[in-house]
């Protein structure tokens, strides 16, 4: 049999239906799974199937899906009115110039690679292939017919099938692969004389059949690699199915969760050596952490990667940031975009950093915001300083030196700079730049009034 790869491959994606069932103003294909929507997920399937091009038909909700997904690099092929699956691959040949077509469903996103390779090479090898699944309950699918000798002859729709017809339980996925010039010769002879009045993709396989090809069946090795998606509960489902995906692979890759069920991955999670992840973390982007790294329960990880042995406690939320090694954050931390955060720095409860750096050994353990700041190394901010950032029109820009010393409580306002070195005494408001070395405090000098007396409460029935 012929290699796929010395034949050009190319792709074409149903996503034109309606999906009525999810009951939504969204085509169902944007509805997102791990964060995704539906068709990016069988896009990806065949960027990595090696595809050259990849076409996706589209029609109910207009340009919705066209302009989400602009920023891809697929061919779109628009079909209106929507006459069925066979007429919606007919939208996408003209732009077809590859040897093999792949015909995938942009509302089943789980089907894996060694899937759908198999099609691939028996399509390459000259024959129709077909995705196929034996179901305890076949009912909605086009049914696989076969001749009493076992010989396949045809595909039957459920809504033309007969009695005996709709009892087969094996049935057609929808997927199928071909050769692009024998499938361009059957998809021009579809007629729609059927149940639906449409033009049936499925029965390009019985003219296969009359014609003597050779027709291939594969099955998948797991039926939820030939789900669709259509309606909410279906789409829980498959999120659940692909969370549990995930979840193994980690831990086939040697990472410990506390609950496999209880971590999302909306994106993608790169781990080193024995990282633990405890209970409810959700991952959105591209996070790596690094070896030995912890992740307390409640996170939620945003496009950061966070450095070896450091330890994220309970409750935070960081996104877009950098994290060292040997680091501790939270609990209850916020990370807003774009922090770069060196080695041994600690951040601790309710604080909020932001577009900020943080050099080696630095602490703010408590109740503070540092904005659009560069804080040195070994630098202690105590607990409740407020970086005054904002005038309300503009940002400001605050340097803290190598081993600054900032009281609790106090507010420093941007634009300014605290010298290497410098204490700042609690409860300050600094407005002009703080020598190095030097303690600089602004507050109101502290007064003893000898001899004054508390306001003293009358007793009761005392007339006034
Ligand atoms: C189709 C198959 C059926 C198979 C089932 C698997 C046909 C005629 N039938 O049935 O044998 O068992 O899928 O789920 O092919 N679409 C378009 N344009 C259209 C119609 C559909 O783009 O005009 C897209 C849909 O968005 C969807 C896919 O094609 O992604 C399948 O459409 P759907 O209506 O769900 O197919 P069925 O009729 O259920
Ligand atoms: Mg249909």
């Amino acid at each position: 049999m012929t290699t796929p790869t010395s034949q050009r491959l190319e792709v074409v994606i149903l996503a034109a239906g309606k999906g009525t069932r999810m009951r939504s103003a969204l085509p169902k294909v944007l509805h997102r799974l791990a964060g995704q929507p539906l068709v990016e997920h069988v896009i990806h399937t065949a960027q990595q199937l090696g595809a050259e091009s990849i076409h996706v038909v589209y029609g109910h909700g207009g340009e919705q899906v066209p302009d989400t997904l602009r920023h891809l690099p697929v061919h779109w092929a628009r079909q209106e009115p929507q006459l069925g699956t066979g007429h919606a691959v007919q939208q996408a040949m003209p732009a077809v110039t590859g040897d093999i077509v792949l015909v995938l469903y942009g509302d089943v996103p789980l089907t894996r690679l060694d899937t759908l390779r198999p099609l691939v090479a028996a399509a390459a090898g000259g024959s129709l292939a077909v995705l196929t699944a034996m179901l305890k309950d076949p009912t909605g699918y086009g049914r696989i017919v076969r001749d009493p000798s076992g010989r396949v002859v045809r595909i039957v729709e459920q809504k033309d099938a007969s009695a005996a017809e709709k009892a087969i339980c094996e049935v057609n996925t929808g997927i199928m692969a071909a050769p692009a010039e024998k499938m361009r010769g059957w998809l021009a002879h579809l007629r729609n004389e059927n149940a639906q009045s449409e033009y049936y993709l499925t029965d390009i396989l019985g003219m296969a059949v009359n014609e003597g090809e050779t027709v291939a069946l594969a099955q998948p090795m797991h039926e939820w690699e030939i789900l669709g998606v259509n309606s909410k509960k279906q789409l829980s489902e498959l999120e659940r199915i692909h969370q549990r995906n995930q979840a193994e692979r980690l831990m086939e890759e040697g990472v410990t969760l506390l609950d496999p069920a209880r971590l999302d991955v909306r994106g993608t999670l790169t781990c080193g050596a024995d990282v633990t992840i405890d209970v409810n973390v959700v991952i959105e982007g591209n996070v790596t952490l690094g070896h030995r790294v912890k992740i307390g329960p409640n996170n939620v990880l945003r496009n950061c990667s966070i450095g070896d042995d450091t330890e994220i406690h309970p409750n935070c939320v960081i996104e877009d940031s950098v994290i060292g090694s040997q680091c501790r954050v939270g609990p209850f931390a916020r990370m807003r975009p774009t922090n770069r955060i060196a080695d041994h720095v600690h951040i601790g409860n309710f604080v909020e950093v932001k577009n900020s750096e943080v050099h080696d050994g630095s602490k703010m353990n408590h109740l503070s915001y540092i904005g659009d700041t560069t804080v040195g190394r070994k630098v202690n901010i105590g607990a409740g300083t407020i970086v005054c950032n904002y005038d309300g029109a503009n940002k400001h820009h605050t340097n803290i030196g190598d081993n600054a010393f900032i009281g609790s409580n106090s507010a420093l306002v941007a634009p300014i700079t605290i010298g290497d070195g410098a204490t700042i005494g609690a409860g300050s408001v600094i407005s002009k730049d703080a020598p190095p070395g030097e303690l600089t405090v602004a507050r109101t000098k502290q007064v003893t009034i000898s001899g004054w007396t508390r306001p003293q409460k009358k007793p009761k029935g005392e007339v006034k």
